[in-house]
């Protein structure tokens, strides 16, 4: 999808997002925090949506949020106002792809069920290389695509899925490859996370 097709996608979402693909991807948030939680400092997350992980985070760190979608973080300020949450420092409309950001003034960073709707995932994961400090964490939950030949349950849940993740921009299909080959950024951690073990949080360090 181009930025602008996943604005209007989003616009849409927005109002029920919380209550249907936000609640049964629960679990990678809160693992996300955790990670992050255990880090501390200045934290960046990309795609924040609705900000359903805001209130997640420990009181004393920071957290910047950007988003391309106006109305998913409309929500995200409704979060924000309605729970009273001080460690947000900023939520921000932005591209992932050019983030106008200086090098290297994240601590860490984390991107939840984002980059198989980004357009071009290769740039953005550039872009929070760029941002992060060296020796900074970076966070990524997704859903990738498994072997074809995999048998069980999984693969015949992920095909029910298809049609609901297309609604969402969600490449069903996304293959690891596409997060993985970053220059900088070294693969530190796998876990496999509900629903089922579809998610997988990825954990990347900046050498
Ligand atoms: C499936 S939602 C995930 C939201 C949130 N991270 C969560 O876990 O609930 C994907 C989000 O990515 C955002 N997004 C897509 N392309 C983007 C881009 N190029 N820059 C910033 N955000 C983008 C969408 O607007 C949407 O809010």
């Amino acid at each position: 999808m181009e930025l602008n097709d996943v604005r209007k996608s989003y616009a849409r979402w927005a109002p029920i997002y919380d209550r249907t693909f936000g609640q049964i991807t629960r679990a990678g948030r809160r693992r996300a925090a955790d990670v992050l939680n255990g880090l501390g400092g200045r934290i960046l997350e990309v795609g924040v949506g609705t900000g359903l992980s805001l209130p997640s985070y420990r009181p004393d760190v920071s957290v910047t949020g950007i988003d391309a979608s106006a109305d998913m973080l409309e929500k995200a300020r409704e979060k924000v106002a309605e729970l009273g949450l001080k460690n947000v420092e900023a939520l921000r409309l932005m591209d992932a792809r050019a983030m106008d950001f200086p090098d290297a003034c994240f601590d860490h960073i984390s991107a939840l069920h984002i980059m198989s709707v980004v357009p071009e995932p290769e740039r953005v994961m550039a872009e929070m290389a760029r941002v992060l400090r060296p020796g900074g964490t970076i966070v990524i939950v997704n859903h990738f695509a498994r072997d074809p030949e995999e048998k069980g349950a999984l693969p015949v849940l992920e095909r029910m899925a298809a049609p609901f993740a297309a609604l969402l921009g969600w490449h069903s299909d996304f293959s690891r490859a596409h997060v993985s080959r970053t220059p900088g950024l070294r693969l530190i951690e796998e876990m496999h996370l509900p629903p089922f073990g579809m998610m997988t949080l990825l954990r990347f360090r900046k050498d």
